[in-house]
């Protein structure tokens, strides 16, 4: 009975202060950034609180990015990149899909959600997809609240 209270007023206490999810998107160049491109020319509707950060390739995306994105009042991070076996460096988006992966387990271990950050492959021709996605990962992040420690 007391925790429920709690949480209804943890609750009451976000939405009095305007919490929104900051998202943080790392879009490699090719496919997801075309087609973050593409959902704009589209007007596809998506949350300006993704913010879409520009790489060469998924490959390119390490743990530290993500947590230093954390750092920094990211509350959701996922990497965006070529679908799998058209990455224009070949293996790239596999070796992002396993550091993802890698870091699901570590921020479980450490009190955060692993649903926190996500690993997602478009190709440049899906903006509709972009937006969808956007939509999706912004409302889920927004049903788990701001991330552990964060301070609103
Ligand atoms: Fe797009 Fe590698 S170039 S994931």
């Amino acid at each position: 009975m007391t925790a429920v209270t709690a949480e209804k007023t943890e609750t009451a206490t976000i939405e009095t202060k305007g919490w929104e999810p900051k998202i943080i998107a790392f879009c490699c160049q090719y496919c997801a950034y075309s087609a973050a491109d593409m959902a704009g020319s589209m007007r596809l509707q998506y949350p300006t609180d993704v913010e879409i950060v520009l790489i060469p390739c998924t490959g390119r995306f390490d743990v530290i990015l993500a947590l230093r994105a954390f750092e920094k009042g990211a509350d959701g991070v996922y990497v965006a990149g070529c679908l799998e076996g058209n990455c224009h460096f070949l293996d790239g988006n596999i070796r992002a899909k396993k550091r993802v992966n890698f870091l699901k387990g570590e921020l479980a271990g450490v009190g955060f959600e692993p649903e926190r950050v996500e690993m997602f492959n478009l190709s440049a021709s899906q903006g509709p997809r972009f937006a969808e996605i956007a939509n999706g990962f912004t409302e889920k992040i927004r049903e788990l609240g701001p991330r552990p420690g964060k301070k609103i």
